[in-house]
Parts: structure tokens; C-alpha cells; sequence
């Protein structure tokens, strides 16, 4: 599902340069819930955004379901970040003036192709994350009116709404307390298991830690405990990541 190879990531400026990855390998195969570890600045953010395709100045071979993301094209660059990823952040990113309905349902906006809904299938489905991430009753509210954790689990439900195989998140309980913390854990380990989601989290949370079924981390440049673990079992034909249908019921077809 996810291979990198090689990986050297520097940061320049006029006054200094520095090499936060040099020569870091990572691989996850599809449905592993891995935690991603490391000392504040050791480059974990780094490696995600260039996982998750919006950084793309970097050397070495990174692979995300089957594609050779450095080959791509920016304008299927643009369509791998909306289909392929969803991304959680630590501060939500929700926009103030719109209803959580309609946050929800943004990623919709950037769908191409196939993938484009009509106006009423957008709505089902948004209806339908909102329920799964137990909002039912908020679609009409505006984020300020919402918990953190209640703005995290809306941020959740937009990550997904393109069923992209692969969810990134960057310390998404960092600004929980540790019961609801543990809430959006729980959700997190069911969308791992219900939808096979291949989950990317950075945390300094060792309760994320426990809940994934691997922990890596970046130290001085590397990634360790970046190769699948032997105990994996070998990937299924394929390891092409399975077509979520959607977590309720599927939408009626027209
Ligand atoms: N745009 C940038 N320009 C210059 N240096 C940067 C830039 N982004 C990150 N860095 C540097 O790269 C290193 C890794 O940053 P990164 O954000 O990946 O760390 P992190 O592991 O996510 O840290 P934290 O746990 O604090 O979020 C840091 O030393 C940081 O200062
Ligand atoms: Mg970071």
C-alpha cells in the first residue's frame, strides 16, 4: 500500500540547511493502524505531508497504492490527494461559516471524474458519515457551537467522505483531554476495522500507540520500525486497498 525507499528530505533557507530525513524507509501494508512516533522536530510531519502528496520536493522513491508519486502529473497529483487520502489535523481546519453538514461534504468540491455526486447523493452521504460519527443531530450547527472533540469527529467524517483507502493524522488528539481523547481513539480503531482504512497517525500519546498495530519512529533521520513487521501476515493477492462501499448503507443508485 505504502512504500517509501531511500527517503532524503532537506529544508533549506538563506541562512541554514537541514537534512530532517536522510535515507529513511517506511512501508505499510493496507489496513495496518500504525502510530508514528519521534522527538518534537524529528521530522513527522515531514514524512506525512510527503506521504500524503503536498510536499513533493524530496528525493527518493515513495509509492502509495501503486502509484510512484513523484511521476504523477500535478493534476493527478490534485486527484490522488482528494481519492487516496484523508487528512486529520490537530487543530480541525474546519471553516467557521460553513454548517457541519457542509464541511462534511467539502471534499466533494474537489471530486473529478466518476467520482463527482449529485447534489442529493453529496447530502445522503455526509448524512450518513455525520451519523457514523455519532453528529446526527449537529449537521445544522456551525463549528464554534461544537466540543473539540465533537470539531475532531466532523473533521473525521470530511477526511473520509472521498472513502480514500488511507487516513493520515497529525496528533489529532492533541488538543483532547484524555476521555475524549479515548472517544476519538475508539473511532479510529473501528473505522480501521470496519473499513479497512489504512490509518497514519502521528502522536506523542501512548495510548494511540497501544491501539495501533505498529508503532514507528523517526530518529535522527530514519524511520525505525518502518518495515513491515514479520508478524504481518503476507499481503492478500493484489494488496490493492478493497473499495470501501461506505459505512452505512450504500447510497441508492439512480
Ligand atoms: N517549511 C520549513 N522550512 C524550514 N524548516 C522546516 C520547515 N518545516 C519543518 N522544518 C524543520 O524540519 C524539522 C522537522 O519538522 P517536522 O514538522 O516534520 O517535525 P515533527 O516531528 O512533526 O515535530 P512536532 O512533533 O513538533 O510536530 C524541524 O527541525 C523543523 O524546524
Ligand atoms: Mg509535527
Amino acid at each position: 500500500m505504502i512504500r517509501v525507499r531511500g527517503l532524503h528530505k532537506t529544508y533549506r533557507d538563506e541562512t541554514r540547511t537541514i537534512e530532517v530525513l536522510s535515507g529513511a524507509d517506511f512501508e505499510a501494508k493496507a489496513g495496518e493502524f500504525i502510530a508514528i512516533r519521534g522527538r518534537s522536530g524529528s521530522g513527522k510531519t515531514t514524512l506525512i505531508n510527503i506521504i500524503g502528496g503536498l510536499d513533493r520536493d524530496y528525493v527518493g522513491e515513495v509509492r502509495v497504492a501503486d502509484k510512484l508519486l513523484h511521476a504523477l502529473p500535478e493534476a493527478d497529483l490534485a486527484h490522488y490527494r482528494s481519492a487516496t487520502v484523508g487528512f486529520v489535523f490537530q487543530s480541525f481546519h474546519l471553516v467557521r461559516h460553513l454548517t457541519v453538514l457542509d464541511n462534511v461534504s467539502l471534499p466533494a468540491v474537489f471530486a473529478r471524474g466518476e467520482s463527482r455526486l449529485r447534489a442529493d447523493e453529496i447530502q445522503a452521504r455526509a448524512r450518513r458519515l455525520l451519523a457514523e460519527v455519532d453528529l446526527a443531530d449537529y449537521a445544522e450547527v456551525l463549528p464554534s457551537q461544537l466540543s473539540g472533540g465533537q470539531k475532531q469527529r466532523v473533521a473525521i467524517a470530511r477526511a473520509l467522505f472521498n472513502r480514500p483507502p488511507i487516513l493520515v493524522c497529525d496528533e489529532p488528539t492533541g488538543n483532547l483531554d484524555a476521555t475524549t481523547a479515548e472517544e476519538i481513539l475508539e473511532l479510529f480503531a473501528r473505522l480501521n476495522t470496519k473499513l479497512g482504512t489504512t490509518l497514519l497517525v502521528v502522536t506523542h500519546d501512548p495510548h494511540v500507540a497501544r491501539r495501533a498495530t505498529r508503532e514507528v519512529t523517526v530518529l535522527d533521520g530514519q524511520i525505525h520500525g518502518g518495515h513491515l513487521h514479520p508478524r504481518v501476515p503476507p499481503p492478500s493477492p493484489g494488496e490493492t486497498p478493497r473499495p470501501h462501499s461506505d459505512i452505512a448503507a450504500p447510497e441508492a443508485t439512480p
